[in-house]
C-alpha cells in the first residue's frame, strides 16, 4: 500500500496537465475487470441465486498501470472491451462504472462484445491480419472477409462509444492495432476534437503492408488522427512511404513529419515507450538473497549460473530461436551443463489462434527435449515456468538473473528488456538483445546484440555474456539503466502529451503569415 500511494504521488507530480475532464482513452483491454471468483462452485451448483463473489483484476503494469493515474487526476473516460465475465453486473446500464472502486475519480465506459465479434474482430481481424502482417509475416495472414467485415463494425462501434462521450474540446486517444478505423470515425462526427494514436507494434514496408487487401481503406482510418505515434523513426517512414505510395493526392512533408489528407494534415511521430522503471526498481530492491534461495529450492534451480527469458508466449518473439541456440550451447559447451540454468518464464497467449497452438506445443517439445538429452540427477538445462508471478518475484528474477535472453524475431519495442535494466539494482547482469526489437534503438550500443535467425552467432555471445568480468558487466549495465530511467513511462506520456499540445495550439491558432494546414 505504501509502495502504491508512493508511486501515485510520484505520478501525480510528473504526469503533464490536461484539463479535466478532456481525456478519452480508447482502448481494446480495459484497466479493471470484473470477475466471479466462485466460477467453479457456481459450475456445481453450490452457490445460491445471485449471491456470487466478485473480483476485481487490476492493471498489474505497462501503459495500462501508466494511464491510470492520468485518468484518476483528470477524471477523463476509458473506453475498452468488458471482457470479464462480471463485468455486466456491476456495470450502469449505460455501460459505465467510474473507477477505481476505493477512490472513483473516472468513467470506465465498457463495450459489449458478442463471441461471434471477439472471434472475427479480436481472434480474427486484429491478431490473425494485422499482428502477422505488422511483424512482416505475412504467410501467416489469414484474410477472410467477416474478419475485416467484424473489424469494421467493431471500430464502427468503439467510434459511436467514443462520441457519445467527446466534446470539442476532447482529448481521444486510441491505442494499437485494434482501431485502425475508429478514427476517422470519431473525426466525421466530431472534428474539433483532437483525436491521436500510438500503434504498440511494428509498422512494415511497404512491399509487405500492400499484401493486406484493405491497405487503403487502414492508411485512411489513421490517417483521421491528428498525431499518430510509433515506437521508431522506422516506423515513421515506413507508414509515411505506405501513404505515399497509395494516395496520389496525399502530400508528404517529410522533413516536418507531417501528411496533409483530404482537408486536414497528421502529425507522424517517434515516441519510444519506456517502462514504469521507478516501480520495477523498487519492487527488484524489495526482495533480497533470501528470496532468491527460496525461488531457486521452490523451482529445482541448482546451477550457480541463471540465464533468463520472459515472454508473452508469441510467435514473434523467437522462443524457439533461442532454445536452439541454447541447445547448441549445451552441445557444443559441456562445461556449462550442471552450471547454467535456463528460466523460460511464459504467458500463455491468444490460444485460440492455431499458430499459437503450435508455438505452445513447440515450445513445450524443445524444452523436454533438451531436458532429456542434458538433465543429470542434481541439474535441469530448462525451468519452464507458467505459473503468475507478483509483481516482487518477478523483478527478483530480473535481478538475480546473471544474462537476460531477448530473441524476438520482430518487436515494436520489447518492453521486458527495459524492465530488466530497470531491476538491475546491482548492475551485475548482462543484456542479450536482438537487433530485431525497436529497443535495439535505445540499447543496442550498451547490450550484447544478436541476430536470433543467427544461431551460431547467437551461442557465441552467450559465451560472450557469461565470460564477462564484473567491470565491463557494470558499465554496460549503468549506461543501460540510464537510459531506461530517463526515458521511463512518465517521460513517454509526457513527450506524447507535450506534443499533442503543441500541435493542438497551432492547429487551433495557426499564427500570422503560417499555413494553418502546416501545423
Ligand atoms: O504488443 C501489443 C499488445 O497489444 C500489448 O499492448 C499487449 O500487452 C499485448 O499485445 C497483449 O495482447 P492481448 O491483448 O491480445 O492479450
Amino acid at each position: 500500500m505504501g509502495a502504491d500511494t508512493d508511486r501515485a504521488d510520484e505520478w501525480h507530480e510528473r504526469v503533464p496537465a490536461i484539463d479535466d475532464g478532456s481525456l478519452i482513452v480508447v482502448s481494446n483491454r480495459q484497466p479493471y475487470t470484473h470477475t466471479y471468483e466462485d466460477a467453479e462452485a457456481a459450475e456445481n451448483g453450490e452457490t445460491e441465486g445471485n449471491d456470487r463473489t466478485i473480483g476485481i483484476n487490476r492493471p498489474a503494469g505497462g501503459l495500462t498501470a501508466g494511464l491510470d493515474p492520468v485518468l484518476q487526476r483528470t477524471d477523463g473516460t476509458w473506453i475498452a472491451w468488458g471482457d470479464g465475465d462480471a463485468d455486466e453486473v456491476v456495470t450502469d446500464p449505460d455501460g459505465t462504472i467510474r473507477m477505481p472502486p476505493e477512490d472513483p475519480s473516472y468513467t470506465l465506459k465498457r463495450v459489449w462484445l458478442t463471441d461471434q465479434e471477439v472471434e472475427e474482430y479480436y481472434y480474427g481481424y486484429s491478431n490473425r491480419v494485422l499482428w502477422p502482417l505488422c511483424h512482416g509475416g505475412v504467410w501467416q495472414t489469414d484474410f477472410a472477409d467477416e474478419h475485416w467485415q467484424q473489424y469494421r463494425a467493431v471500430n464502427r462501434k468503439f467510434a459511436e462509444a467514443t462520441v457519445e462521450q467527446a466534446e470539442a474540446e476532447s482529448l481521444v486517444w486510441f491505442q494499437d492495432y485494434h482501431f485502425a478505423l475508429a478514427p476517422r470515425m470519431v473525426r466525421a462526427e466530431v472534428p474539433e476534437a483532437f483525436c491521436m494514436h500510438f500503434w504498440h507494434i511494428t509498422w512494415p514496408g511497404w512491399d509487405t503492408f500492400r499484401a493486406c487487401p484493405q491497405y487503403r481503406e487502414l492508411l485512411d482510418g489513421l490517417l483521421g488522427n491528428d498525431l499518430l505515434g510509433f515506437h521508431t523513426e522506422r516506423y515513421c517512414e515506413n507508414f509515411i512511404d505506405c501513404v505515399e505510395e497509395t494516395f496520389e493526392e496525399a502530400f508528404v512533408d517529410r522533413e516536418g513529419n507531417r501528411i496533409h489528407y483530404g482537408d486536414h494534415a497528421t502529425a507522424i511521430r517517434a515516441f519510444p515507450m519506456g517502462v514504469d522503471a521507478a516501480s520495477v526498481r523498487r519492487a527488484s530492491k524489495s526482495v533480497g538473497t533470501d528470496f532468491w534461495a527460496e525461488f531457486k529450492g521452490k523451482y529445482g534451480i541448482s546451477g550457480d549460473t541463471v540465464a533468463l527469458g520472459v515472454d508473452r508466449l508469441d510467435y514473434t518473439k523467437g522462443i524457439t530461436e533461442r532454445l536452439a541456440a541454447l541447445e547448441e550451447f549445451w552441445e557444443s559447451r559441456p562445461e556449462w551443463r550442471g552450471e547454467l540454468t535456463y528460466i523460460q518464464k511464459a504467458n500463455e497467449s491468444r490460444s485460440l489462434i492455431p499458430e499459437y497452438q503450435d508455438l505452445q506445443s513447440d515450445v513445450t517439445e524443445a524444452v523436454s527435449r533438451i531436458n532429456d538429452r542434458f538433465a543429470t540427477a542434481e541439474w535441469q538445462p530448462v525451468v519452464y515456468l507458467t505459473d503468475f508471478l507478483p509483481q516482487e518475484e518477478l523483478c527478483g528474477l530480473y535481478r538475480f538473473s546473471d544474462v537476460m535472453l531477448v530473441s524476438a524475431v520482430r518487436d515494436g519495442m520489447n518492453l521486458v528488456a527495459k524492465e530488466y535494466v530497470a531491476a538491475q539494482v546491482d548492475s551485475d547482469g548482462v543484456l542479450v538483445l536482438s537487433d530485431q526489437t525497436g529497443a535495439y534503438e535505445e540499447l543496442g550500443e550498451h547490450a550484447l546484440t544478436i541476430n536470433p535467425y543467427d544461431t551460431e552467432g547467437f551461442v557465441s555471445t552467450i559465451d560472450t555474456a557469461l565470460a564477462m568480468d564484473e567491470g565491463e558487466r557494470a558499465e554496460r549495465m549503468n549506461a543501460l539503466r540510464e537510459q531506461v530511467e530517463s526515458h521511463d513511462l512518465v517521460a513517454w506520456m509526457n513527450e506524447v502529451f507535450d506534443t499533442a499540445n503543441e500541435l493542438e495550439e497551432a492547429r487551433n491558432d495557426p499564427g500570422d503569415g503560417d499555413d494553418a494546414s502546416a501545423i
